[in-house]
């Protein structure tokens, strides 16, 4: 689209913005035609499997991978802030109990949001303790949210855990197994950050005005909740999960390519080539899938996903992210409805990172818009 302002008419871009460069960042890089993600410059493969979410978050959040002692500190930054305000626990009586799962999250975090110190919002020097307090109490937010949703209250959190194992454990009310915890790290993991997708860019807009981080962090969840976003994974899982085997998913996608039919967890605006995060995660899924001996959901998944990268992929259409979390998540036994819940813990480390690079320039997002006449 080429504008008729002459301020902007030089300016290219597609419609949702696409192809148009909105700031510098230093946080991650993506290589959408050769499939590649680093984190301030670590490829993702070397790091999933080899580090914890913990070490992701400081290397996402503060540009380096902590030494030991820095690690130390940090794992206690986090640990300290496990037990989220009562009130903001409460705040799920007043939400209808068919609201989705992400929105009675989105609630709790709300009222969690009002209890960070006024200071801390304003002073770069509280930049540690800001995201550790969200991402800890947002994990217990989260459990409480998929709890809830069982009709369980929240079990306590456990201090000899580490971030993933603890999220598990409270919000399946037992402890996991080292497989299960291991995927799910690997998750949270590959999908801490993705430079500006639309959710990081709508906590930007927001951090830019002089907004608090939770305010940040709020419009961030509320944009990823679609279903061409974060709700596209629990979408993934539901289309997989009617299709009964190998077989019908050949058969169905057939028929589904032929009504051009958009599927849930697949297509991307900035990978024409396979996910690199897809690559990174399925040996996780189809190992936790096989020792629950659900190998029939793992040859399901292969089949759809060959039969519509085969018709799709010369237009550039793979597997995304959202294609395969669900198969991590469900046999874990996370409920599907709460799949984008795990999905916004992860990511929002990102969006945090974000915020924290930008505050220093400070300059408020407001872009312009090309005016149509309409009696032109
Ligand atoms: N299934 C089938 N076709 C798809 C598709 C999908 N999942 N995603 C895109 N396409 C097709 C569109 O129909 C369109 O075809 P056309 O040019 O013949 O009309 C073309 O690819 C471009 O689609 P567009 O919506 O313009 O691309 P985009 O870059 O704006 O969209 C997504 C990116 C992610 C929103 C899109 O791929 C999508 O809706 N995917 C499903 C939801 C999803 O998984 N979201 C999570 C992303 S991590």
């Amino acid at each position: 689209m080429i504008g008729s302002s002459p301020i902007i008419a030089e300016q290219r871009y597609g419609r949702g913005l696409e192809d148009l460069v909105a700031g510098d960042t230093a946080i991650s890089e993506i290589d959408g035609r050769a499939g590649r993600l680093l984190y301030r410059g670590y490829p993702i493969e070397d790091l999933v499997g080899r580090v914890s979410f913990e070490e992701t978050a400081y290397l996402v959040l503060f540009g380096e991978m902590p030494d030991d002692s820095q690690l130390e500190n940090w794992s206690a930054e986090l640990e300290r802030w496990r037990d989220p305000p009562q009130a903001a626990l409460d705040a799920l009586r007043s939400v209808p109990r068919n609201a989705h799962p992400l929105a009675q999250f989105r609630t709790m975090m709300t009222v969690a949001a009002c209890h960070i110190p006024e200071p801390e919002n304003t002073e770069l020097d509280a930049q540690w303790r800001r995201p550790a307090r969200i991402l800890s109490w947002t994990a217990a937010l989260a459990a409480r949210a998929i709890r809830h949703l069982e009709g369980a209250d929240l079990v306590p959190p456990r201090d000899d855990l580490g971030y993933a194992a603890n999220f598990l454990h409270q919000a399946t009310g037992r402890t996991s197994s080292t497989e299960e915890t291991t995927a799910f790290e690997a998750s949270l993991v590959v999908q801490a950050e993705h430079g500006l997708h639309a959710a990081a860019f709508a906590a930007l807009v927001v951090i830019s005005t002089g907004a608090d981080l939770g305010s940040a962090v709020l419009a961030g969840m509320g944009a990823l909740s679609g279903a061409r976003h974060g709700g596209a994974n629990q979408l993934a899982f539901e289309m997989l999960e009617q299709l009964n085997g190998p077989g019908t998913a050949r058969q169905w996608a057939r028929e589904a390519l032929a009504r051009r039919l958009r599927f849930p967890g697949f297509g991307h605006r900035v990978y024409k080539c396979p996910d690199p995060r897809v690559r990174a995660l399925e040996p996780y899924a189809e190992a936790l899938l096989d020792a629950n001996g659900d190998g029939r959901l793992w040859n399901t998944y292969l089949a759809l996903r060959e039969e519509i990268e085969g018709a799709l992929g010369a237009k550039g259409i793979f597997a995304n992210v959202d294609s395969i979390t669900g198969l991590i998540y469900h046999p874990i036994g996370l409920p599907v409805s709460a799949f984008p819940i795990p999905f916004c813990l992860a990511i929002q480390t990102g969006w945090m990172a974000h915020c924290l690079e930008y505050l220093p320039d400070g300059k408020v997002i407001a872009p312009g818009a090309v005016y149509i006449d309409p009696t032109a």
